[in-house]
């Protein structure tokens, strides 16, 4: 297996950076080689140096996706960080319940749910603590760029490590059936996240609804300052004006967002917009 050289590094940093706005560290070469093994094997011999200078022609389009999507850092798991919960639960549908009770509609929109795992925990939540929604119109959508972790998370099926990272025992009890080696979330919560493929820095759907709640958790961290702003002035727009952001657990705004702490002096990661922008 062929090492990366300096140049294939900043061609595929590069990349990254145009196709999905990826900022790679300089010193995570390392980490390129790791995860293009498999591909430069498949593709170049295993070298990978051919490997990010094929995938950068302009008639490989296919290649450089799947080079794309084998440097996407996926790592997701079940109602990830204590405060996804506890701001769901106690603080966002608690307002939007009484804000929205008159035309009983509900937005949601997780905008880089990887393999599903945050978007199946929105539904769990619902159906566990707002009994009261049955009647509703609940919207979840759930979009990636990555084909392959949008194709996993339309399974809903997950394996036993999956399974033991955040899932409560009777969460798995009551919205899981067993299926081989593997878990599968069943048919009525699945049928309640829809998924779409969307790339964040290209163009989003044409007549895209705006959302009550969006949730962009832990992807703004591997974006650099520009591209933060231009996601984040995009967000916005997509926020209903009595909305909400939540962010990952280590993540913040900077002022200028164009959003506010939806709760003044608390620390968990959650938004509203600001009205002025
Ligand atoms: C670390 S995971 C976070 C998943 C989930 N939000 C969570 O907090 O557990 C980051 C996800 O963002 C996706 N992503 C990265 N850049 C993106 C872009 N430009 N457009 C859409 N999704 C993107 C990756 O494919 C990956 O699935």
């Amino acid at each position: 297996m062929s090492c990366i050289n300096e140049q294939s590094y900043l061609a595929l940093c590069t990349l990254l950076s145009e196709q999905i706005a990826l900022s790679l560290p300089a010193d995570k070469a390392y980490l390129a080689e790791a995860r293009l093994q498999n591909l430069a094997r498949l593709h170049t011999r295993g070298d990978i140096n051919a490997l990010i200078e094929k995938a950068s022609t302009v008639a490989c389009n296919a290649l450089r996706t799947e080079l794309v999507e084998a440097m996407a850092i996926n790592e997701t798991y079940f109602f990830r960080d204590p405060m996804f919960s506890e701001s769901l639960r106690d603080v966002m549908l608690p307002a939007l319940l009484e804000r929205r009770k008159k035309q009983k509609t509900l937005r949601i929109w997780s905008a880089a749910c990887s393999t599903g795992q945050e978007p199946y925990s929105v539904a769990m939540l619902l159906e566990e603590h707002f009994p009261q929604l049955k009647d509703w119109d609940i919207q979840i959508i759930a979009s990636d760029f990555s084909r392959t972790a949008l194709d996993k998370a339309r399974t809903g099926s997950y394996g036993l490590n999956e399974m033991n990272r955040g899932l409560p025992a009777r969460s798995m009890a009551r919205h899981f059936e067993q299926n081989g080696l593997e878990w599968q979330i069943k048919p009525t919560l699945r049928a309640r996240v829809h998924f779409q493929q969307i790339n964040l820095v290209r163009e989003w759907p044409h007549g895209f609804p705006t959302f009550d709640i969006i949730l962009l958790r832990n992807v703004l961290l591997y974006f650099s300052l520009e591209d933060r702003q231009q996601l984040l002035a995009k967000i916005r727009k997509q926020t209903a004006a009595d909305g909400y952001l939540l962010l990952g657990a280590t993540e913040s705004l900077e002022k200028s967002a164009g959003f506010v702490p939806a709760v003044a002096g608390s620390h968990r990661p959650f938004y509203q917009p600001s009205l002025k922008v």
